[in-house]
């Protein structure tokens, strides 16, 4: 005779067990979360996906940046970011908002400004109105945003030009104040393994903390290359050596064309990895993936050589790598 879980199993649909973000939150972590927006939430199979207890957390893929929601001075525009933040409250999901201080999807106003005092207080007025407009309704921003390049060096921008490292405390002061609830993350890419990048954020975290800077969190994007994940328990192990929060924001795994069953199952190991990376280290929040389906990720456009990084196919399908996630959670 079965079990009682067996025979519950066998009988009940499959969703009401294994479903990822569900699995997470059984395993004290917060969410498996997804980018999100309008123009994915209008694809019918993405909202049915994205509302089930796969996804648990939203991240907006682009309505949240500064060119949608600031894109003239003084004059917001919150259409997208209300969109995606009244779909996953109405389904009961978390939100992580992205990004409020970035050097890109950078409206050409505020990289014109040309003095220290003003750009001050346009970080501060983008800032308070953005994080205002749904006070205490998410759970961390993305405060800051790709500030270093590789070498670990500080990205130009109109932001490190003007007033250098301390528009990274401007924001974050202004961050703190707007929404004391949410938790503030700075974020990069290419934090995968050992090297200067890591190194330079790791230093920089320091001397805000030194500071007194109000930073909660540090976001690991990792957009990966199929087979290149090795590096990533050890980064996310030594970020959280900062004392800070972690978070695996952005997650997908690209694979070179022509995709086959081969990559395919390598895909499915590398998102274990992956999982199970987060899940070794108790300051490590969440895993949010750039997107649910093949169908809609910016790996397309920005990679073509490169394809089908993320969970679910073309058509809406569970992949090999959605077995691998799921398998790190039981
Ligand atoms: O909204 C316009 C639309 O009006 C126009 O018709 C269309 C024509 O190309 O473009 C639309 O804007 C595009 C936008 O996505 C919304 O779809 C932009 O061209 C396109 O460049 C933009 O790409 C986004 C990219 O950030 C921009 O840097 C991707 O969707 C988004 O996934 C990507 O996300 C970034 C994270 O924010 C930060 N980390 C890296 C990650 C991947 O690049």
């Amino acid at each position: 005779m079965k079990s009682s879980t067996a025979f519950l199993a066998a009988v009940l649909p499959s969703v009401a067990f294994g479903l990822i973000s569900d699995k997470m939150k059984a395993k004290g972590k917060l969410y498996w979360g997804s980018a999100l927006d309008p123009n994915t939430i209008a694809i019918t199979q993405i909202a049915n996906i994205a509302a089930t207890g796969d996804f648990g957390c939203f991240t907006p893929e682009n309505s949240g940046k500064w060119d949608a929601t600031e894109p003239a001075r003084g004059q917001f525009n919150f259409t997208g970011f209300d969109a995606l933040v009244s779909f996953a409250t109405s389904h009961g999901k978390l939100v992580r908002g992205h990004t409020l201080v970035w050097h890109s999807q950078l409206p050409a106003w505020v990289s014109a400004i040309g003095d220290a005092a003003t750009l001050t207080s346009v970080i501060q007025n983008h800032v308070s109105t953005v994080m205002g407009r749904h006070k205490g309704q998410i759970l961390a921003w993305d405060v800051v945003n790709e500030v270093f390049n590789d070498d670990g060096t500080f990205r130009n921008s109109v932001f490190f030009n003007l007033l250098g490292e301390n528009f990274i405390d401007i924001a974050f002061k202004a961050a703190r104040q707007a929404d004391p609830n949410a938790k503030l993350f700075i974020n990069d890419f290419n934090l995968d393994g050992p090297g200067k990048k890591i190194d330079a954020m790791v230093a920089l975290i320091g001397r805000l903390k030194s500071r007194g800077v109000p930073i909660d969190g540090v976001g690991t994007q990792s957009h990966l290359i199929l087979g290149q994940v090795g590096g990533v328990a050890g980064s996310i192990q030594r970020l959280a050596t900062t004392g800070l929060q972690v978070a695996i924001t952005e997650l997908d795994v690209r694979i070179p064309k022509p995709v086959t069953a081969a990559t395919l199952q390598q895909q499915q190991t590398d998102f274990n990895t992956v999982t199970k990376a987060c899940l070794a280290v108790p300051q490590c929040v969440g895993i949010t993936s750039w997107g649910v389906s093949d169908k809609t990720s910016w790996v397309d456009s920005t990679f073509p050589t490169f394809d089908s990084p993320l969970l679910f196919d073309d058509n809406f399908q569970k992949k090999p790598a959605y077995t691998g996630v799921d398998s790190a959670l039981n």
